[in-house]
């Protein structure tokens, strides 16, 4: 069991360094299995989503050097044409990468399907039906989705999603970048990770291009090559320092960012009373007085991230006036609600709507991460309240913030992660 101390109510001073992008990361290493020739990739979280698909990958053979902290060379030339291990898989959301990845590779895939959600079905559906377009035959079986290309390979085809979907854009791209002939992804998502995955790609040899619109063109080819990339700076790793500047007060520079990708959640922040500069790769937030209620509704990119929905409720919480969030992606992700409510927030869920009477103060208690995401908000708000506040269930914030003790301790948090020997539980998520 791993749990997180806060004695809160200290404004946050300094600067933070953002890590590697999650979500780019969790799809670049699994597209490594496309290449032939090592890859070398900087700028890697070690978080433990990472760690885990690495030794997915180490486990298939994959030879594996870390050249520093956050320095990756990976070369999957001798890799195993196997069953990815399925206690591993199962505790990755993003395991499913493997599936475009080992079924462009090797013309079939047998991936075990991801993990328990934890917020809602979050369903594959536009992932098999890319593949399925690509020509290949997939059933479910046994836990398991079981991908086959046609004898002849896979072919281009076009696809338009019926829903807006991060990982099957990103899925459909790792199968078609060495199908025979062209694939366009219509109704793709946007998300700078995505953008990331097809520059990864591209400078391994693929012809990837509209990644970042909304219709993306595959063109295949015969083979790709070792290479040299870099990882983009986590924007919603970046967003959640925003959130806490603005939530508990302070000035913060958040450095290692890229401003652009920050544009939903800066607006926001500002329109709520933060005082927000961009410089080139780096964002000051100051917040001095009380925030201002506001409305936002979560939305693809470049619309306002989901995944920063529960850091900006904190803020909601401790704004002047009521404030409304409205889940446009997930049919619900607020289980979060009620742990702020036990610190005094003032919450009220209606599916997919959140209504947030702003408070004066929140007081620290017990409380839980009941994900990734919400995990980093139970946090915000102990560094927000007065009092103690003990976060347990961290590991799911270990899955997706590298470092975040001693990031935090750097802008002046007390804050302690304390261990004791009882495995923690791990389930699919991110
Ligand atoms: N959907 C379908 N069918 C599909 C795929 C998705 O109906 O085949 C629906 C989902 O149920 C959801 C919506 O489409 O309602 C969007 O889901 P998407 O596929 O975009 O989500 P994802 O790929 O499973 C990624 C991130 C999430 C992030 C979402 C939305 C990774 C590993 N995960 O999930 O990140 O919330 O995109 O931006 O990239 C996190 O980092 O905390 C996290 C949860």
């Amino acid at each position: 069991m791993v749990k997180y101390v806060i004695h809160g109510g200290k404004p946050l001073s300094g600067r933070v360094m953002i890590s590697g992008a999650k979500n780019a990361a969790v799809g670049i290493l699994p597209a490594t299995l496309l290449v032939k020739g090592t890859c070398r990739i900087e700028n890697v979280p070690d978080i433990s989503d990472i760690r885990l698909l690495l030794r997915i990958l180490s486990e298939m053979g994959a030879s594996i050097r870390r050249l520093s902290f956050s320095t990756l060379e990976i070369d999957c030339t001798r890799v195993r044409d196997a069953v990815a291990p399925i206690d591993l898989v199962r505790r990755i959301r993003a395991s499913y990468y493997l599936i475009g990845a080992q079924l462009g590779r090797f013309g079939h895939a047998s991936v075990a399907l991801p993990g328990g959600c934890n917020f809602g079905p979050r369903p594959i559906d536009q992932h098999i039906k890319g593949f399925e377009a690509l020509g290949a035959e997939v059933e479910l079986s046994g836990g398991y989705v079981i991908a086959r290309a046609p004898a002849d390979g896979l072919q281009g085809a076009r696809v338009n999603l019926d829903v807006v979907s991060v990982g099957a854009t990103m899925n459909i791209m790792l199968g078609a970048v060495l199908a025979t002939g062209t694939t366009y992804i219509e109704n793709a998502a946007k998300e700078p990770h995505i953008v990331d995955l097809a520059n990864f790609l591209n400078a391994m040899g693929a012809r990837i291009s509209g990644a970042g619109t909304d219709v993306i063109r595959i063109r295949g080819v015969k083979g790709l090559h070792g290479g040299t990339y870099s990882i983009i700076p986590d924007q919603i790793e970046a967003g959640t320092y925003m959130a806490a500047a603005a939530a508990v007060g302070g000035d913060v520079l958040i450095q290692n960012v890229i401003p652009k990708h920050l544009e939903s959640i800066t607006a926001k922040l500002r329109e709520m009373g933060a005082r927000i500069t961009e410089y080139e790769d780096a964002i000051c937030v100051i917040r001095t007085g009380k925030l201002r209620r506001a409305n936002v509704k979560t939305m693809p990119y470049p619309g306002f991230p989901t995944d920063m929905q529960s850091q900006v409720a904190v803020c909601m919480s401790l704004a002047k006036g009521s404030s409304v969030i409205t889940e446009g992606i997930y049919d619900t992700r607020f289980r979060y609600c009620a742990e702020l409510n036990r610190m005094g927030a003032k919450i009220k869920v209606e599916t997919k709507v959140a209504l947030i009477e702003g408070v004066e103060q929140l007081h620290g208690c017990e409380v839980k991460a009941c994900d990734l995401r919400a995990g980093a908000a139970m946090v915000i708000a102990g560094l927000a309240a007065d009092g103690t506040t003990t976060v347990e269930d961290v590991h799911y914030i270990e899955r997706g913030y590298e470092c975040m003790i001693e990031k935090l301790r750097g802008l002046g948090a007390d804050i302690t992660r304390i261990e004791t020997p009882d495995n923690p539980r791990m389930q699919g998520v991110g």
